[in-house]
């Protein structure tokens, strides 16, 4: 079956096959190769990109900026204060304004249905750089990280995601195994392990592409012999403060440690994050959590995230590869 996916929006991963996955990924190696090697040609020059961040950002903005201006396109950014968006015009009208102007939008805030929405009525390819349920832009990096670090067959390798598995990136993670047809492990309390729906859906991925599932709260058996273990913050984005005191006393068993990383049995096992982490008291949440509950660490270590297991910062420099192959892939060249 041919494919192209020029004008398609990228919004979430179960709207695209296995197939056009990998695609991506190689795109993105062969312009990290020809980054790295002064060969880069630009695929967009002329182009404009609309980049909407209700939410904040350090790495989906820097790489969607990085990226455009690497392939010859212009970015034009939208913080929450600085447009109308959401407050005083809706989404509809918002995208239909945008798809005149733009060759392309990315859309940060929280709700999914705000980017679909911006993806139907815009006319043009929209990319979610996270909402409340997916963060579909950080699988494409994470999976080229994993590649890049680990030899085996996409098939034979295996990563656990532990923590709270209801956020957009414990689901992003569970469907991205799914369909890639890894060993992938969820590992998280009973109270924050998917949503039914979710896993429905990456069953039938599973099942079509060979991947093999496990949801568990046992983080010594979820972790078995694994080869990546991620985490992600213990309270996102636009979740209340308040929240804080519960989701340490349900995920503090749930802590990436040295205990940890080593008893999974494979010398190898290497440590991702999509980051930002609190890893110590060097942030202003890391120093209040600390105030007021007493804990210097929470999602994962200081010394396993100072140690040579690792990779946050190969999957951060990942995210300027891997949204510059989506931004080709769907709007580059002709
Ligand atoms: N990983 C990630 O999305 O980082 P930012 O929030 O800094 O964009
Ligand atoms: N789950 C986190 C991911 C940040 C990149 C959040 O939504 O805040």
């Amino acid at each position: 079956m041919a494919f192209n996916l020029k004008g398609r929006s990228y919004l979430k991963l179960k709207d695209f096959s296995q197939r056009e996955v990998l695609y991506m990924l190689d795109l993105a190696r062969d312009l990290k190769r020809a980054k790295y090697s002064g060969t880069e040609a630009q695929t967009l020059a002329g182009k404009n990109i609309c980049l909407i961040f209700e939410k904040t950002s350090t790495r989906t903005r820097c790489a969607f900026e990085v990226a455009a201006h690497d392939q010859g396109a212009h970015v034009t950014y939208l913080d929450p204060s600085g447009s109308q968006v959401g407050h005083k015009e809706s989404m509809k009208d918002t995208a239909r304004v945008l798809g005149r102007m733009f060759d392309a939008i990315e859309f940060r805030g929280s709700g999914q249905n705000a980017v679909e929405t911006l993806a139907e009525y815009s006319g043009v390819p929209v990319y979610n750089g996270l909402t409340d349920d997916w963060h579909p832009t950080q699988m494409l990096a994470d999976l080229l990280t994993m590649t890049e670090y680990c030899a085996k067959p996409l098939h034979d390798i295996s990563f656990a995601y532990i923590g709270d598995a209801r956020n957009n990136m414990g689901s992003s993670l569970l469907m991205l195994g799914a369909l890639c047809g890894c060993d992938v492990r969820i590992i998280a309390p009973k109270e924050l392990q998917p949503d039914p729906l979710i896993v429905k859906v990456a069953e039938a991925n599973a099942k079509r592409y060979g991947a093999r599932i496990t949801i568990t709260d046992d983080p010594a058996h979820g972790t078995q012999d694994v080869d990546f273990i991620h985490t992600d913050v213990w309270v996102s984005m636009g979740e209340p403060a308040n929240i804080w005191e519960t989701r340490i006393k349900l995920l503090k068993d749930y802590q990436v440690n040295k205990t940890l990383m080593e008893g999974t049995g494979n010398a190898n096992t290497y440590f991702m994050h999509c980051l930002p982490a609190f890893h110590n008291r060097d942030t202003k949440v890391g120093e209040d959590v600390f105030q007021k509950f007493g804990i210097s660490e929470m999602e994962v270590t200081d010394d396993v995230f100072e140690s040579d297991r690792n990779l946050s910062f190969e999957q951060a420099e990942n995210r300027l590869h891997t949204i510059k192959a989506i931004m080709v892939a769907t709007i580059g060249g002709r």
